[in-house]
C-alpha cells in the first residue's frame, strides 16, 4: 500500500465521519465571480453580469441539481428580499456565466448578490457569502468632466528618427470639500498614460494606465474607491501624463490617432458628504499644469529621462502654490468615441527578481545580470555625485565580449537616465515606460564607489491576472520549456498580448496571438485579457466594409490587408476560450464578426473558385532556408494553400459556434461553405495519391490539410504518410514556423505518432525547443536560432528573445504528456489522458483551475508501475485513459477496478482503459 493510497483512504474516513455528522447539511458554493472573472469589482463595466460559482470539495456534492441567485441593492436585502432579481430556484447543473436577468442596472449603481445550490440528493446548501459589484460610468454622457492638458505638441522635443515627443506633463487641481466625507469614486482616464495622486497618496499601484485599445473607437475608464484619500476642508488632485500609446511613438509612425495632439486627461472625483450633499470634482479649464516638472521625457520605445533638479516638492498636496503654473487647455467629450469601463485588469509590478550578479565592471559602468529575460522597469539604488547623469541601459543577452547586444531592440533607444540633484544614493524606477531585458548597465553614478549587486532590481509588470495551470515533469529541460513559455507569456501580456516587449515593435499581432491563446489559457486566468482584446479586434475591424481584421490590434499600422492565418484570430480565439471557459458570452459577442472574416476570404476569391487570393505572412519563419530561395520569412508553405486552408477553417469554426448559438441556418449554411472549400483545397493542391502536388513539399501544409480536416478519408491517410516522410527527411525535426508549429502534435497525436511527437519534442538539434534552452534561453525566441553558441546572434534584425508563439506547444504539455484537456466547453467534462514516454520522463503533473474547481492529473513511473493521481472537481465528469492497461491489471484506491464506486469502465481500445469518473480522487495504478 503506497503512502499516496494511505492519503487517499484516510481522507475518505476523515470526510464521510464529517458528512454522517449531519446528512442534510451542504456547504456553501464558494469562488464567487462574475462574468470573465470578477470578484466584487468596483467600476465594472457590464450591466448585464452572468454569475459563477464553484461547489466545495465534499463526499457529499457530486454535483448540482439546481441554484438559485438572489441579487439585491443593498446587503441587508439578502437573501429574503432580492428587489433586483431572484432567479428563484432552477433545477440546472449550471454553475458558470448565468446570465443576469433582472432589473436594469445603471451606471454607478451597487450591487449584492448571493447563490446556493441544490446537490445531487436534492440537499440545498446554505446561502454563500455576499458578493458585490458597483457599475463605472457606462455612458459617454455620465461625464460632466472635459479633456484637460497642456498644449504640449507646440513645445515638443525631437526624439530619435527625428519623431517629435511631448513634454511629460503634471496637471493638478485644489478644492474644497464642505463636511466630512462618506464615500468617494475617482473615475479617470487619459490620452496618454497617467497616474494620480490625491492629497500626496498615489491613489493605486495600477501601471500604465489607461492601457492601450483603438483610442479612435473606446477609451477605458478607471474606477477607483477614494473614500479614504479625502478630508474636510483643503484637498488636491494631481496627475502625472506622459504620451503612452496614445501621443508617443509606436510602430512606425507618431501619433496616429490623433495627428500629435497633447495628452490629456479626463477626471471626474464623485463625493458623497456625511450631510446627504454631493461634490463632484472635474477636469476642466479651472485646472492648472507644467512641464517643468522631474520626468523630461518619457517613451514606450525609448524610455524616460528623469532630472532631479526638477523636483517640486509637495506639488500633489493641498498647501502647494500653483500660481505660476499655466491654465490647462479643455476639449469636449466626443460622441464617436466610448468611454468605457476597462473590461479586464491593469497592468501592475507583480515579482521583483533580486538574484543578481554583477557581471564587469570597468572604470566608467558595471553590468548587472538579472538570470531571467524579463520585462518591466529597474529599481535601482545608486550612489551618485550632484548633477551627474545615470544613466541605464538594457540588453537582453550579452555579445561575446561581454558588451551589450542591442541591435535587436532596432530603433528602440531603451535607455533610462536620472539626474543627481545633490550628492548621495538615489532611487529610482521610471513610470511610463518599460523594457525587455535581462542585463542592466550603469554608468554616471559615484566613481568612488564599488558597484554592489543590490544597486539592482527587476520589477516584473504584466497585466493582473492569476496563475491558472501548473506543469512539471521528471525533465529538467522540460521545466525550462515551461518556464520558458510561461515567461514569455506574462512578458508579452502587457495590457495587450504582443509580439515582443523589447524593440519598436511591441504590436498586438493577431497571428501571434491566435497560436498562443490555448496554452495561455491553460496557464493564466486570461479570460477577460483576451475577450477585452477581441472587443478592440472587432472595432478595428468595424473600419473595413469587406470585413478585413488588420494585422494587428490596436491596428496602429492602419493595415490596408487582412492576412491568412493572422485574421483568423476573429474566429479562432473566441472557439478556443469557449472551450477553456464554457462561456457564450464570447461567441455571442464575436459571432458577426466571425462572419465578417469569412465574407472577407469570400471577398478575395477570384478566378479559381473558393481560392482566394491575398495576402499572406505565410507559415512565418519556418526554420530552413526557403528551398525556392523566394520565401524568405515567409517559408514555403504556398500562400494560396494557407489561404484556403484557413478559409475553410474560419468556415467550420463559424459553423460550430452558430450550433453553439442555436442558429441551425447559419450552422448548415458555413457547414456547406467549408465542404466546398475543403473539396476544392483538395482538387487544387494535392493529388490522388494525397501528395503536394506543388514541387516544393513542406509540413506545414501537410499539417494544415490533415488538423483542417481538408482532405477525403483515403486521400487523408495517404497525405499522412506523406507528413511522416517530410519528418523523417528533417531527421525527426520541426519544419514549421508559427502556424504549422502548433498543429504539428496535435496532428502526430491523432495518427498515433506519440513517440514520434516526443521525439521531435526532446530533439536537442536545430531546429528545437531544447536547442535554444541549450544555447541559454529563459524565454521563448523569435526563431530557434535567434542565437547560438557556435555562431553567435542570428544576423537578422528581427531577432526577439521574447516570442511567444513557438510556445504553443505548452497545450499539448498540458493536454497530453500530463494529461488534462477540457473534453466539453469549460471541462464540464475532463479528459484525463496521459501519454508517458519511458525513454524521456519518469513523470509530469499538471492542475488546472477549471470554471468548477481545480482538477489535476499526476503521474510517475515507479519500477515496474504506472501510478496517476486524478483530481476531479465537483459537478464535472471525466474520463480517464489509462494506456496500456487491462482490467485485471488495474487498481483503483488500491482495489480492483470492479470494487471501485464512482469509476466505471466504458471501453477498452489498443490497450487504453477509458474509465469514467465522478468528481473525487483518485489514485489508479498499472503495470507496465
Ligand atoms: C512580428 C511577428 C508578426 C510578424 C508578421 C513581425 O514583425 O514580430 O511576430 O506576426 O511581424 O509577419
Amino acid at each position: 500500500m503506497t503512502i499516496r493510497y494511505l492519503f487517499i483512504v484516510t481522507s475518505t474516513l476523515l470526510l464521510t465521519f464529517l458528512s454522517t455528522c449531519d446528512k442534510t447539511r451542504v456547504l456553501k458554493p464558494e469562488g464567487l465571480i462574475i462574468s470573465e472573472g470578477f470578484k466584487n469589482p468596483v467600476g465594472f463595466y457590464n450591466s448585464k453580469p452572468t454569475f459563477s460559482w464553484i461547489l466545495p470539495v465534499s463526499e457529499q456534492i457530486k454535483s448540482q441539481s439546481a441554484y438559485q441567485i438572489v441579487v439585491a441593492t443593498s446587503k441587508s436585502n439578502l437573501p429574503d428580499n432580492p428587489d433586483l432579481w431572484d432567479s428563484e430556484k432552477q433545477e440546472s447543473s449550471k454553475s458558470t456565466f448565468v446570465k443576469y436577468q433582472g432589473k436594469e442596472l445603471k451606471s454607478r449603481q451597487k450591487v449584492f448578490w448571493q447563490v446556493r445550490f441544490w446537490n445531487q440528493d436534492e440537499n440545498a446548501s446554505e446561502w454563500s457569502e455576499i458578493n458585490s459589484f458597483e457599475l463605472g460610468l457606462l455612458n459617454n454622457n455620465d461625464w460632466q468632466a472635459k479633456w484637460a492638458g497642456l498644449d504640449t505638441a507646440k513645445d515638443s522635443i525631437k526624439g530619435v528618427r527625428k519623431f517629435l515627443m511631448h513634454r511629460p506633463q503634471y496637471l493638478r487641481k485644489g478644492f474644497e470639500l464642505s463636511s466630512d466625507v462618506v464615500s468617494a469614486r475617482l473615475y479617470i482616464t487619459a490620452k496618454g498614460v497617467f497616474d494620480v495622486y490625491l492629497n500626496g497618496k498615489d491613489v493605486s499601484d495600477d501601471v500604465m494606465t489607461p492601457g492601450w485599445t483603438p483610442y479612435n473607437h473606446r477609451i477605458e475608464t478607471l474606477t477607483y474607491d477614494v473614500s479614504d484619500f479625502l478630508e474636510t476642508g483643503n484637498n488636491a488632485i494631481a496627475v502625472e501624463l506622459a504620451s503612452g500609446w496614445h501621443s508617443g511613438r509606436i510602430s512606425r509612425r507618431t501619433a496616429l490617432y490623433d495627428n500629435f495632439l497633447s495628452p490629456k486627461i479626463l477626471c471626474q472625483l464623485e463625493v458623497v458628504m456625511k450631510d446627504g450633499s454631493k461634490q463632484t470634482i472635474i477636469s476642466d479649464e479651472s485646472w492648472k499644469g507644467t512641464t517643468n516638472g522631474p520626468i523630461r521625457l518619457a517613451g514606450i520605445y525609448d524610455g524616460e529621462v528623469y532630472d532631479a533638479n526638477f523636483e517640486m516638492p509637495n506639488w500633489n498636496t493641498a498647501t502647494f502654490d500653483d500660481s505660476n503654473w499655466e491654465l490647462v487647455e479643455v476639449e469636449t467629450i466626443s460622441k464617436d468615441v466610448k468611454l468605457a469601463p476597462k473590461r479586464h485588469l491593469t497592468v501592475k509590478n507583480q515579482l521583483v527578481l533580486t538574484d543578481v550578479e554583477i557581471v564587469s565592471v570597468d572604470e566608467n559602468s558595471a553590468v548587472f545580470n538579472l538570470k531571467q529575460n524579463m520585462v518591466g522597469v529597474p529599481k535601482v539604488k545608486v550612489p551618485m555625485k550632484k548633477d551627474d547623469t545615470l544613466k541605464i541601459r538594457f540588453s537582453e543577452m550579452l555579445l561575446s565580449d561581454g558588451t551589450f547586444y542591442t541591435k535587436n531592440y532596432r530603433s528602440a533607444k531603451s535607455t533610462d537616465y536620472y539626474i543627481a540633484v545633490s550628492d548621495g544614493i538615489i532611487e529610482y524606477t521610471p513610470k511610463f515606460t518599460f523594457h525587455g531585458f535581462q542585463f542592466l548597465e550603469l554608468s554616471g553614478y559615484d566613481k568612488n564607489a564599488k558597484p554592489d549587486a543590490s544597486w539592482v532590481q527587476g520589477i516584473a509588470q504584466h497585466s493582473n491576472f492569476e496563475k491558472n495551470g501548473t506543469f512539471t515533469s521528471s525533465h529538467d529541460k522540460l521545466n525550462q520549456l515551461q518556464s520558458n513559455i510561461t515567461w514569455g507569456l506574462r512578458d508579452n501580456f502587457f495590457d495587450i498580448p504582443t509580439d515582443c516587449p523589447q524593440r519598436d515593435e511591441r504590436l498586438g499581432w493577431t497571428g501571434d496571438a491566435q497560436v498562443i491563446a490555448p496554452t495561455s489559457l491553460f496557464n493564466y486566468d486570461v479570460h477577460a485579457f483576451w475577450t477585452a482584446w477581441l472587443q478592440s479586434l472587432r472595432e478595428n475591424q468595424s473600419e473595413h466594409k469587406d470585413g478585413m481584421v488588420p494585422f494587428i490590434v490596436p491596428d496602429v499600422l492602419q493595415t490596408k490587408n487582412g492576412s491568412s492565418g493572422w485574421g483568423d484570430a476573429a474566429v479562432i480565439i473566441p472557439w478556443d476560450i469557449y472551450n477553456a471557459t464554457g462561456d457564450i458570452t464570447v461567441l455571442e459577442e464575436s459571432y458577426e464578426s466571425a462572419k465578417k472574416w469569412v465574407g472577407y476570404y469570400q471577398s478575395k476569391v477570384k478566378d479559381k473558385t473558393y481560392i482566394p487570393i491575398m495576402h499572406s505572412f505565410g507559415d512565418w519563419l519556418q526554420p530552413y532556408p526557403s528551398k525556392t530561395g523566394k520565401g524568405g520569412n515567409r517559408g514555403d508553405t504556398p500562400k494560396e494553400l494557407i489561404h484556403t486552408a484557413f478559409f475553410a477553417h474560419s468556415a467550420h469554426l463559424v459553423s460550430k459556434i452558430a450550433s453553439v448559438l442555436g442558429k441551425t441556418e447559419d450552422e448548415k449554411k458555413y457547414k456547406k461553405l467549408y465542404n466546398t472549400i475543403a473539396s476544392a483545397f483538395e482538387n487544387e493542391f494535392f493529388d490522388g495519391n494525397g501528395r503536394l502536388t506543388g514541387e516544393i513539399q513542406t509540413q506545414t501544409s501537410y499539417l494544415l490539410a490533415i488538423h483542417f480536416d481538408l482532405l477525403k478519408p483515403e486521400t487523408k491517410i495517404k497525405a499522412q504518410k506523406h507528413l511522416l516522410e517530410e519528418i523523417k527527411n528533417a531527421d525527426y525535426h520541426l519544419g514549421t514556423g508559427f502556424l504549422g508549429t502548433p498543429i504539428l502534435p496535435k496532428v502526430l497525436d491523432d495518427m498515433g505518432e506519440i513517440d514520434m511527437m516526443y521525439k521531435i519534442l526532446f530533439k536537442e538539434t536545430y531546429p528545437s525547443w531544447f536547442y535554444s534552452i541549450n544555447q541559454g534561453a529563459t524565454t521563448m525566441w523569435e526563431r530557434w536560432n535567434s542565437y547560438s553558441k557556435a555562431d553567435g546572434y542570428n544576423p537578422q534584425p528581427m531577432n526577439s528573445l521574447n516570442h511567444y508563439a513557438y510556445g504553443a506547444i505548452g497545450e499539448w504539455m498540458y493536454e497530453r504528456i500530463a494529461g488534462i484537456a477540457s473534453l466539453e466547453p469549460g471541462y464540464k467534462k475532463i479528459r484525463i489522458a496521459p501519454i508517458p514516454n519511458t525513454e524521456f520522463l519518469r513523470s509530469a503533473s499538471a492542475s488546472v483551475k477549471t470554471p468548477y474547481g481545480k482538477a489535476s492529473s499526476s503521474w510517475v513511473i515507479e519500477d515496474d508501475s504506472f501510478n496517476l493521481d486524478v483530481v476531479i472537481p465537483p459537478n464535472t465528469t471525466a474520463e480517464i485513459h489509462i494506456p496500456n492497461a487491462t482490467q485485471n491489471n488495474l487498481l483503483v484506491n488500491g482495489n480492483a477496478l470492479k470494487e471501485a464506486s464512482n469509476l466505471k469502465l466504458i471501453r477498452s481500445d489498443n490497450n487504453t482503459l477509458k474509465l469514467l469518473a465522478e468528481p473525487g480522487s483518485y489514485n489508479i495504478q498499472t503495470k507496465l
